[in-house]
């Protein structure tokens, strides 16, 4: 439609002007933004909420946010399945253990509630080093504490659960090391490499064996409490290949070329708290980066692609991807291996002086 307009206007020699006037009102508009609208919603008070309280996008992020926290409460008043609670709670104990001046007392505001997580979590899911983990922190925890109520409480709730575990202790603290091996240039040379590819081969896909290798060398990136509030969705099935790789704007042009696509999901149950809301964004970022250049490692190119904040399309890949409320991609990346015959843009970076700062 817009193109046959476009032709209309050509014909009937209108374009030019419908287009200066088109630029005259976005112009006009932004310089009122900035200029008069937006110093003044800044100084009034609630002024911003009103002015965004129809924003799609706000809505969307704040309705996912209830549905994250709805699942986080209901989970951890459950006593069920709440992985990133205990993951959380684990994490805080093993800090704790890892203290110079380490108290003989400490978690008490967590420690019965650690422990009946764990109990269901160890009875319900199959043994794993995550369990495991969990496990020797709180075997270390109970050796070295004193005695107190909530930790006795504590205590008998654990004793038979530790009985039927592994009671080796592989995953307690251990002293740093500095690892002497000089591998800053290999390094360079492996972020230097690692560049947007937007053209694959399309004869080959990556196997299988590798991509779960870049997803664990990806899950070894720093994370809040050592939650991990995402996963990766890797997507090589033709069909689904199709649908997925036109969703991102940022396609358009190469869609047509990806023959593997991975959608980063984010997973915003991570905790009820409304500050934590961006933990999901930064933590999967963070692993994105690890899983690009594990795979830049094993010679497989790679394109992240924005996600940006849409509920439209938040719509579409949650039920194209069966996601839940609470879930949405944080970024897509298409991966494989490069076609000979595509080139890449050089992306200059900016200069030292613009990307630091010192104290
Ligand atoms: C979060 C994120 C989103 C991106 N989205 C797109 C995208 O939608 N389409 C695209 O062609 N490139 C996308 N890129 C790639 C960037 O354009 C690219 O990383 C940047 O220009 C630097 O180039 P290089 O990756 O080749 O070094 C994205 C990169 C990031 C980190």
């Amino acid at each position: 439609m817009k193109s046959l307009i476009r032709k209309f206007l050509t014909l009937i020699g209108a374009e030019n002007l419908i287009d200066k006037l088109y630029n005259g009102y976005f112009t006009f508009k932004e310089r009122l933004q900035y200029a008069i609208l937006y110093p003044v919603i800044l100084k009034i008070p609630f002024a911003q909420n009103f002015y965004f309280v129809f924003s799609k996008s706000f809505g969307h992020e704040l309705k996912m946010f209830i549905s994250a926290r709805k699942d986080y409460l209901k989970k951890k008043h459950n006593k069920t399945d709440n992985l990133f609670l205990l993951r959380r709670n684990i994490h805080r104990l093993e800090k704790g253990l890892l203290m110079k001046n380490r108290r003989n007392i400490f978690a008490l505001d967590y420690i019965e509630e650690t422990v009946e997580l764990f109990k269901n979590i160890a009875e319900t899911t199959p043994y794993n080093d995550q369990i495991k983990w969990a496990n020797d922190i709180l075997t270390e925890y109970f050796k070295v504490t004193s005695s107190a109520p909530k930790i006795d409480r504590a205590h008998k709730i654990y004793k038979p659960i530790i009985l039927k575990l592994d009671t080796s202790l592989t995953f307690t603290p251990y002293l740093a090391k500095t690892h002497h091996v000089n591998s800053k240039e290999a390094f360079k040379t492996l972020a230097q490499n690692r560049k947007s590819v937007r053209y694959f081969d399309n004869t080959k896909l990556p196997d299988r064996k590798l991509m779960d290798e870049a997803v664990e060398i990806a899950a070894l990136a720093p994370s809040s409490c050592n939650r991990q509030p995402f996963y990766f969705r890797i997507i090589d099935e033709p069909e689904m290949v199709k649908k997925v790789s036109h969703l991102p704007g940022g396609t358009k042009g190469f869609a047509e070329n990806i023959v593997a696509i991975v959608a980063v999901i984010g997973q915003m149950n991570v905790s009820p708290s409304i500050s934590d809301r961006h933990l999901m964004y930064v933590d999967g970022s963070l692993a994105a980066m690890n899983f690009m250049l594990a795979l830049e490692s094993m010679g497989i190119a790679s394109c992240p692609l924005n996600w940006p904040e849409d509920k439209a399309k938040d719509n579409i890949a949650g039920k194209i991807l069966g996601l839940d409320k609470y879930e949405r991609p944080i970024m897509m990346i298409a991966y494989g291996y490069a076609a000979e015959d595509g080139k890449l843009a050089c992306s200059v970076r900016k200069p030292l002086e613009q990307l630091r700062k010192y104290n």
